[in-house]
């Protein structure tokens, strides 16, 4: 059994790899922008903060409580992330970049260094899951706020893995194609859904189940060897 927290655990891909981890038998601590844990999980083992990955004293009260409990953690799963809004480069407003960038990078640093330092701290050969997107492997039309902050994911995530190699510390970011959670429904009409689908060569969008296996393995002993890597899990997508 290991202990893990995750980002961005209320709906979607969050939710989903929430639900993996506590199927497997794991110590599962989550947390959110809401006040309350998703109404799925109400019944389950799970620990649920809320707190905004963009705020530090919000992140480090949730640190502290989870330390002081003389919990050790072992695996943390940066999954908290927003898409902004679909405007092409030159219209594009800087109010929402600043917010983009601030959740998907900084929010992502801050819970990452946390991390870290928690695993140098009492020598935890610890692992971490960034949750980037295709969009950190190549271009995506009209999201360069998105696209840019993912590229800015697995920057973070190539550099963290060789910083912290040698202590057995490892760190790797899973790359999802279009998965149908709230963050594609909310913002995308139906011919822009059916764009989406057609562009992935197995014509259809990826299952949250299907991410949750993935990131799962980048955090479990089944990929010791495997560090600094951003692994593609998106129908082909970027094969093509
Ligand atoms: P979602 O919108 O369904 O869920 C995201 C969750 O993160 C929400 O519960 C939201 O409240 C939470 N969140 C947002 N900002 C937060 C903050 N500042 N602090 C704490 N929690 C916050 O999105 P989805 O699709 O499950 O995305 C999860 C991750 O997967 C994101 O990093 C996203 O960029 C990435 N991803 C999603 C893809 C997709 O097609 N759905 C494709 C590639 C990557």
């Amino acid at each position: 059994m290991k202990t893990v927290l995750i980002t961005g655990a209320n709906a979607g891909i969050g939710l989903q790899t929430a639900k993996y981890f506590l199927e497997k038998g794991h110590q599962v601590f989550l947390c959110d922008l809401q006040e309350t844990i998703n109404s799925e999980l109400k019944e389950s083992s799970a620990t649920y903060y809320s707190c905004d990955v963009t705020d530090s004293v919000s992140l480090n009260n949730m640190f502290s409580s989870i330390f002081n409990r003389g919990v050790i953690l072992e695996i943390l799963i940066n999954n908290a992330g927003i898409l902004g809004p679909r405007v092409k480069a030159e219209a594009y407003p800087v109010s929402d970049f600043d917010k983009v960038i601030n959740v998907n990078v900084k929010g992502v640093f801050m819970c990452l260094q946390a991390a870290v330092n928690h695993f140098i701290e009492n020598k935890i050969k610890g692992s971490i899951v960034n949750v980037a997107s295709v969009a950190g492997l190549v271009g995506m039309h009209s999201h360069i706020a998105y696209s840019t902050s993912k590229h800015a994911v697995i920057g973070m995530t190539k550099s963290a893995a060789v910083e912290y190699a040698k202590t057995g510390i490892r760190i790797n970011a899973a790359c999802p194609g279009f998965t149908d959670t709230n963050m594609l429904s909310e913002t995308t009409d139906e011919t822009y859904r059916e764009t989406l689908k057609y562009a992935t060569p197995m014509k259809r969008f990826g299952r949250t189940e299907e991410i949750a296996k993935a990131i799962y393995f980048l955090a479990s002993e089944d990929s010791t060897f495997v560090t600094g890597h951003a692994l593609a899990i998106d129908g082909g997508l970027i094969a093509q």
